[in-house]
């Protein structure tokens, strides 16, 4: 399998990017902004790469939302430097050149039909790559979004809305009316599949340089998931990567039109979903509601280095 990531790391986002190198190929991650600045995020996911031992180039993005600037960053789970506040060495490596949304765009082209796209962060980068060339959707194997909170339990500044979409709702409305198919992992199901934190200490444990790398920069998410008295570390990013990665991991889902919210005084970028086809208007997300725990478990070990 071929793997296209757009990213902001992000710890949560750590854990997708791992996971993906463990179980896929993976052609490129596409940097934006979203958890912390773009500088960070693009530091953070060359850190990563390093960590991995993998020579995935990284190409950053757009350095702001499409028109508003964000309402929030998302520092209070990730830290100031999105990656825990742990002081770990910058990576020698360097970014590419290329832009992330023209890097889309190339390596759509060079592999026609083959890449899974999958999308962890803000969706500035991809609306940027669609409004260049509006076919991008027709080379695109498949696309999965983390993203949106299906029956309006967010997590960001209103409370219907996730953070993915709310810190870009514009981009994110030209990303699910352009795509005429994409799998949605929404912060939802997010919070229905939270990873125990007991688990998540033995994997610590009988993991190697991964794990520890892991270890040190989830300790700030792991803090605030714990004193909000979250079901274990909520790891929207890693869940919608485990859906990437293996699809028949997802045990019930319901395909729905989806659209995004510009507008709304309470609720500018709520997902709306049309749970009830009123509208006529064709189906473009598969919302995961429930995926396999223990699939997931195990991909989320492996990605670690020791056995679930
Ligand atoms: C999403 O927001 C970010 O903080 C996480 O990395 C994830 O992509 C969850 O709402
Ligand atoms: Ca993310």
């Amino acid at each position: 399998m071929l793997l296209l990531i757009d990213t902001d790391p992000g710890v949560d986002d750590a854990l997708a990017i791992l996971m993906a190198h463990a179980h896929a190929e993976v052609l490129g991650l596409t940097i934006a902004a979203g958890n912390v600045g773009l500088a960070q995020t693009t530091a953070n996911a060359l850190k990563l790469v390093e960590v991995i031992g993998a020579d995935t180039p990284v190409f950053p993005g757009c350095a702001a939302p499409l028109v508003h600037a964000p309402v929030a960053d998302a520092a209070f789970i990730h830290g100031r430097d999105g990656f825990g506040d742990v002081g770990w060495p910058p990576a020698t490596r360097k970014a590419e050149n290329e832009h992330a949304s023209l890097a889309m765009l190339r390596l759509t082209r060079e592999h026609p039909h083959a890449i899974t796209l999958v999308c962890i962060g803000p969706l500035t980068n991809l609306a940027v790559a669609l409004k260049l060339d509006p076919r991008l959707p027709q080379r695109v194997a498949r696309l999965v979004i983390m993203g949106g909170a299906v029956t309006g339990r967010g997590n960001y500044e209103s409370v219907p809305v996730e953070f993915n979409i709310g810190f870009d709702p514009e981009a994110a409305c030209v990303v699910f009316e352009a795509f005429p198919q994409f799998d949605l992992v929404d912060w939802e199901a997010t919070t229905r599949h939270g990873i125990d934190h007991a688990l998540l200490g033995q994997w610590f444990e009988r993991g190697d340089e991964r794990a520890r790398f892991f270890e040190a920069i989830s300790g700030h998410a792991r803090a605030a998931n714990l004193a909000r008295g979250r079901a274990g570390l909520m790891a929207a990013d890693a869940l919608a990567m485990a859906v990437a990665l293996q699809p028949e991991l997802v045990t019930r889902a319901e395909t729905r039109h989806v659209a995004v919210e510009m507008a709304g005084r309470l609720t500018r970028g709520a997902t709306v979903v049309d749970w009830n086809g009123m509208l006529g208007r064709p189906a473009n997300a598969r919302i995961v509601m429930e995926a396999d725990r223990a699939r997931f478990e195990a991909m989320v070990a492996a990605a670690l280095g020791g056995p679930g």
